[in-house]
């Protein structure tokens, strides 16, 4: 047996399983506070979920009846994300290119009208910063959307970030900071002993460590080595988009735009990505011609002018979804094993506020009230019969 290292009393060791946004965020975060850190990737560092999302952080927009209790989770993320993005880009010297013009999300016939005012007036109920905008000054804002707009929701605080500079930004700071990035290591099983995590097993070798994080998204149940009470119930939920390319001098969209059948999200280097079905196909990453005309039906209806532009890139990820849809972040019943997946549709959003309650929770032992209800334990047979 041979190991990455043994703890002394000052320098905990983490070994942390997966490579996307949230094991790297988490990482990077460890490596700061003083923690030796490895982090074991299956293939390449944020080729994942994290590479082939569209990078919103919609706290406010996609809040939808029944997820009013992931709202201050979500908001709390989306309120520290400027300031994390600054120091990411300060510690890294990369761009994330975080976009603040916010989120149009457009009606484009009168019964689309009438079911987002009826979202509005949930969304206010909450507390959430949207306003109805007049057809005028919704195409004041977009000129190049289509006439039979009647008005738009505006939601001023939901932005975006090109995701995938994120990962790359993530990436350079985590090693800046000291972590050890294995690529292209799967981890073969978690070794538990005595109920306890011993460290992970990666090409026949244990490496040991004092604290494992799960941080594999989609794939994280099928990590072996855990006992079935502490597999997350996590998911595949597919999701196919496409990108199309305008001209980066004269973009076409300025805005985050949700319309009825798809949203767009603008880049700065003229790619205009549409998205994105939610399918449940398990770990078929297959295009289909009914979703990628259904994402293109729905974005030329809202803007026409797509119609010239040229098919930069088609693909699918995985959301890792929960079976509540909110994330698992914190203790099971393994000790020494920490959960951080099933940001289902928000883990760009969430990963500032996993990354800081995830180092913080190993660091110092805190638990952020944030994150306290979101443990595996809500999972467990005698928390649902005690919600009963
Ligand atoms: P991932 O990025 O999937 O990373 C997990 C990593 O674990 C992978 O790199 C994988 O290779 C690795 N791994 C798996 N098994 C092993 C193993 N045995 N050993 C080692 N490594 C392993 N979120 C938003 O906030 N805003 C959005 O606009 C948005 N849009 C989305 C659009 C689509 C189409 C999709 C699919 C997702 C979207 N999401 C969005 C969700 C977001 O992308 C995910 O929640 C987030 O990327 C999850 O990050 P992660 O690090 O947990 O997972
Ligand atoms: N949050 C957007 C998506 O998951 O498609």
């Amino acid at each position: 047996m041979t190991g990455s290292g043994s703890s002394t009393s000052k320098q905990k060791t983490i070994a942390i399983v997966g490579g996307g946004v949230i094991g790297l965020s988490i990482a990077w975060r460890l490596a700061q506070g003083g923690a030796r850190v490895t982090l074991f990737e299956r293939d390449a560092a944020g080729s994942g979920a994290s590479h082939t999302s569209a990078g919103m952080l919609a706290a406010c927009a996609e809040t939808e009846p029944g997820e009013e209790g992931q709202l201050p989770l979500n908001r709390a993320s989306q309120q520290i994300w400027p300031a994390f993005a600054d120091e990411l880009e300060r510690y890294s010297g990369l761009s994330v290119e975080l976009r603040t013009e916010g989120t149009l999300i457009l009606a484009v016939t009168a019964d689309d009208q009438a079911k987002l005012m009826h979202q509005l007036e949930f969304q206010k109920s909450l507390g959430l910063p949207l306003e109805w905008i007049s057809a005028a000054e919704v195409r004041k804002r977009e000129p190049h959307l289509t006439p039979q707009v009647v008005g738009a929701i505006f939601s001023p605080e939901d932005h975006q970030v090109e995701n995938r500079k994120l990962v790359t930004a993530l990436h350079a700071a985590a090693r800046k900071a000291g972590v050890s990035v294995r690529e292209h290591a799967p981890v073969e099983r978690i070794a538990v002993a005595n109920g306890r995590a011993e460290g992970v097993v990666v090409a026949g070798t244990l490496h040991q460590a004092d604290v494992v994080v799960l941080a594999a998204g989609a794939w994280s149940r099928g990590i072996e080595g855990l006992p079935p009470e502490a597999r997350p119930p996590v998911r595949p939920i597919k999701g196919q988009m496409i990108a199309l390319r305008m001209d980066a001098r004269a973009p076409i969209l300025s805005h985050v735009l949700w319309a009825p059948g798809a949203y767009m999200a603008p880049r700065r280097d003229g790619r205009l990505l549409i998205g994105a079905t939610v399918e449940e196909k398990g770990f078929d990453a297959s295009l289909t011609a009914g979703a990628q005309l259904a994402l293109l039906e729905g974005a030329w209806r809202a803007l026409p002018a797509i119609e010239e532009l040229v098919i930069d890139e088609a693909w699918a990820g995985f959301r890792p979804g929960s079976r509540d849809d909110a994330p698992i972040l914190g203790l099971g019943p393994v000790e020494g094993l920490i959960y951080a997946t099933g940001h289902h549709r928000n883990g760009i959003l969430l990963t500032p506020i996993t990354a800081r309650a995830i180092a913080d929770l190993i660091l110092r032992g805190t638990i952020d009230p944030l994150i306290r209800s979101l443990g595996l334990a809500r999972f467990a047979p005698s928390a649902a019969a005690a919600a009963e």
